[in-house]
């Protein structure tokens, strides 16, 4: 082999990444002149991944492009490590750390020469770049402001110590957008466990919309591509979050999927959620905070979260119904379909979370419609059930009231049965629901500014 390839400054100065940038070199003052370096506006450095083309891929380009159009004064930077990324995955592992080196050594004199402050550094790594930024964190002299980790790689990351990957410690801020973390044969492509003050779980981290073997098949894609489309997507959401002001995503603190899947994390108390990606608010050092939100499968990603409680009595002959329930709101400016929600009892309270891609405006009604297993005409078994039910046995639910909770107001109301003397529904049947009387929406405790950035 040869000797190690150097590390690369590209200093951007035009958005067409094809056209050759300006080139910083530790030790060589002339360069910073040359290409007009600021140290009095924010440094952003961007750093890629492992790779097998060696060449960059078409997710720089638009990385690029949204954050100095974003960013219009700053310093943004493309550290190019392609040769010693391209390489056999361990031994590209194994060059991160000297490449995070570099890169401490690149800021050092950055501060002797100019006096940057840290504070205004912003690393962004994607994949394998996510731990060699780490690894600059800690090496610099000094505190870095912020580092971003794009679905920071899992493979040879997982189980480490914190010296050995992105931590909370190499950075003030340290934001991590995990999107792949679907575990197959004992790995997983993005790091699963939370590594920075606050770490993102879009979709769970684990199917990514629009990314399934069908979606990606079907513009002729192949199995890499599936992978590529859910690793990536950090990638696309974070430029998302610079090009998208005005329809920003927010993610919801939470134990887990399944909690968040039923609706019970849509709190934004005591910092409880939080813009995603670059408008992501810094919050104090507080350990494994995971955070998630369901996403659309394009950009503009960001959709729309409702917690939907509702008691559901069994009145007749339900108990072993398994019913299937849909909802479609209708709302100031749009309706939905009808969403399918995982009703899980009878006799109990159930939440549920409900998300729409688009804006409906004030919520004005709820439709509910619900079908008992044995209504549905599938297999020659529900047949048989229905038949032996008969007529006089039909199954009947009751439902009174629905409380909503809408994550990206915090507003919350009530809804009852648009006719009280109706709130008993048999399989197949819908019962309407509109905003109950009497000023039932309840405030929220504190009024919370979701976008102070
Ligand atoms: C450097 O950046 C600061 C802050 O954005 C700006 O006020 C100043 O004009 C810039 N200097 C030059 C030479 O562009
Ligand atoms: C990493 O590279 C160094 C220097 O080339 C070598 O000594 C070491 O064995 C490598 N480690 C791994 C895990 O490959
Ligand atoms: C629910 O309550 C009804 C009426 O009180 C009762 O007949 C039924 O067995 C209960 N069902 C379940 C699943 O507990």
């Amino acid at each position: 082999a040869s000797a190690p390839a150097a590390v690369k400054y590209n200093m951007r100065k035009s958005l067409d990444l094809d056209r050759e940038g300006c080139y910083l070199q530790a030790g060589n003052r002339g360069c910073l002149e040359e290409c007009g370096f600021n140290a009095t506006t924010k440094t952003i450095f961007i750093i890629h991944g492992w790779t097998i083309s060696g060449i960059f891929e078409s997710w720089m380009y638009k990385l690029v492009s949204a954050v100095m159009q974003r960013e219009t004064e700053a310093n943004v930077v493309v550290v190019d490590w392609l040769p010693m990324a391209q390489q056999l995955y361990p031994d590209a592992v194994n060059h991160t750390y000297a490449v995070g080196l570099d890169i401490a050594a690149m800021l050092n004199w950055l501060q002797d020469e100019q006096q940057l402050p840290l504070q205004n550094v912003h690393l962004i790594g994607y994949s394998l770049g996510a731990h060699v930024a780490g690894y600059a964190g800690t090496h610099v002299r000094g505190t870095i402001g912020r580092i971003t980790g794009l679905d920071p790689a899992g493979p040879l990351f997982e189980d480490v110590e914190k010296e050995q990957r992105l931590s909370p410690d190499d950075a003030d801020f340290v934001d991590v957008l995990h999107t792949y973390t679907r575990e197959a044969l004992g790995v997983s492509i993005g790091i699963k466990r939370p590594i920075g003050d606050i770490d993102i779980y879009p979709n769970g981290g684990e199917v990514q919309p629009g990314c399934t073997l069908g979606d990606v098949l079907a513009v002729a894609g192949n199995f890499m591509d599936v992978m590529k489309c859910e690793h990536e997507r950090a990638v696309h959401l974070f430029v998302d979050s610079l090009m998208n002001r005005d329809h920003a995503s927010f993610a919801y603190q939470c134990t887990g999927p399944d909690r968040f899947q039923k609706g019970i994390c849509l709190s934004c108390r005591k910092n409880r959620c939080n813009n995603i990606g670059y408008n992501a608010r810094k919050m104090r050092k507080r350990r494994n905070s995971k955070m998630y939100l369901k996403t659309r499968a394009d950009t503009p990603f960001a959709g729309y979260h409702y917690q939907m409680k509702m008691h559901v009595f069994n009145r007749k002959n339900s108990d072993n119904a398994d019913p299937t329930f849909y909802v479609q709101l209708f709302g100031a400016h749009k309706d939905t379909g009808d969403l399918l929600v995982n009703v899980i009892g009878l006799n109990l309270t159930n939440t549920f979370l409900v998300f729409t891609e688009d804006d409906i405006g004030d919520l004005l009604k709820i439709r509910l419609t619900w079908e008992a297993e044995g209504d549905s005409w599938s297999s020659v078994w529900k047949n048989l059930k229905k038949s032996f039910w008969g007529w006089k046995a039909k199954p009947v639910l009751q439902i009174r009231r629905i409380r909503v909770k809408a994550g990206e107001t915090q507003k919350k109301f009530t809804f009852c049965a648009q006719d009280p003397e109706k709130t008993e529904i048999s399989s197949g049947e819908s019962l309407t629901f509109l905003k109950c009387r009497d000023g039932w929406e309840v405030k929220p405790r504190k009024r919370y500014e979701m976008n102070d950035g």
